[in-house]
């Protein structure tokens, strides 16, 4: 087969552009070194972060395939780029939590580090401009955002994820504190966890160390201005390398 050819801009977002390809179905996407947060009040470039972002996700949506778990994710590029099935983005994100921090510990008298067992799973509507609001059953019905048997796939899913996420990490000395998910739907009607699985995307806090500042490893060090984000991202990439090979071609 002739190499795959990359053609115009299909979407923008703030982590990643999406472009067309010349196979249908089929899209590229190209890892930024843009960083905002608070959706999106605060910016900055990070050199080297959508090289980093890239491979970890690379590898973690590998590795998730491994044990089962399918995504979007086809293959790679050259550095900073992957293949993925085109999907249409439910606007729905699904956050898992291990343990309680971040946004949990502000709007719920829950102290920080209080281990969540089960994992508390929580639906925000993906939208900016709104803030992401917090999305309850009756408001996911009223959105008609998911059906009932995809809101049923989309949990199963995520926990098989968060699963296996915390499985592949603790041998790393990695603690999966909570991350983000988004899925999308396939041409055929299937959902597919897509997007990325990156330090942008989850708390990583490093095993065995008791400060509460130097164990992120994760993008709360660009939330709170400690500093060395790139340095961590670097530091759960060679974690995750030992993981297994390289990540494979797209072809
Ligand atoms: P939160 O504590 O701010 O709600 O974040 C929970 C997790 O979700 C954390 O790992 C960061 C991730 N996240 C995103 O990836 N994108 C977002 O827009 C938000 C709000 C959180
Ligand atoms: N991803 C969101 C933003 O870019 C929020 C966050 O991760 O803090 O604004």
């Amino acid at each position: 087969m002739t190499a795959l050819q990359i053609q115009g801009l299909l979407h923008e977002g703030k982590a990643k552009k999406v472009f067309q390809t010349d196979r249908p179905g089929v899209v590229a996407v190209q890892y930024k070194d843009d960083a905002t947060a608070f959706n999106a009040q605060k910016k900055a470039q990070l050199a080297g972060k959508g090289l980093l972002n890239w491979e970890i996700s690379a590898r973690l949506f590998e590795a998730l395939e491994a044990q089962g778990i399918s995504s979007h994710y086809l293959g790679c590029l050259e550095p900073g780029w992957m293949v993925v099935q085109e999907v249409e983005i439910v606007p729905v994100e699904v956050v898992l939590r291990n343990r309680a921090a971040g946004s949990l510990c502000r709007q719920l008298p829950i102290k920080p580090d209080t281990p969540l067992q089960p994992a508390l799973l929580d639906l925000y509507y993906k939208d900016d401009a709104l803030g992401d609001p917090l999305l309850t059953e009756a408001r996911l019905e009223l959105m008609q955002l998911l059906s009932a048997a995809e809101r049923v796939e989309l949990e199963r899913l995520a926990r098989a994820v968060n699963a296996a996420l915390q499985t592949l990490m603790r041998p790393l000395q990695l603690e999966l504190v909570d991350f983000k998910l988004e899925f999308g739907r396939s041409a055929d009607g299937r959902l597919l966890l897509a997007d990325e699985i990156s330090p942008d995307t989850c708390r990583l806090w490093e095993v065995g160390v008791a400060d509460a500042e130097h164990r992120i490893l994760d993008k709360d060090r660009f939330r709170k201005d400690l500093g060395g984000v790139v340095e961590a991202y670097g530091e759960v990439l060679k974690r995750v390398q030992g993981l297994g090979s390289s990540p494979r071609q797209y072809r």
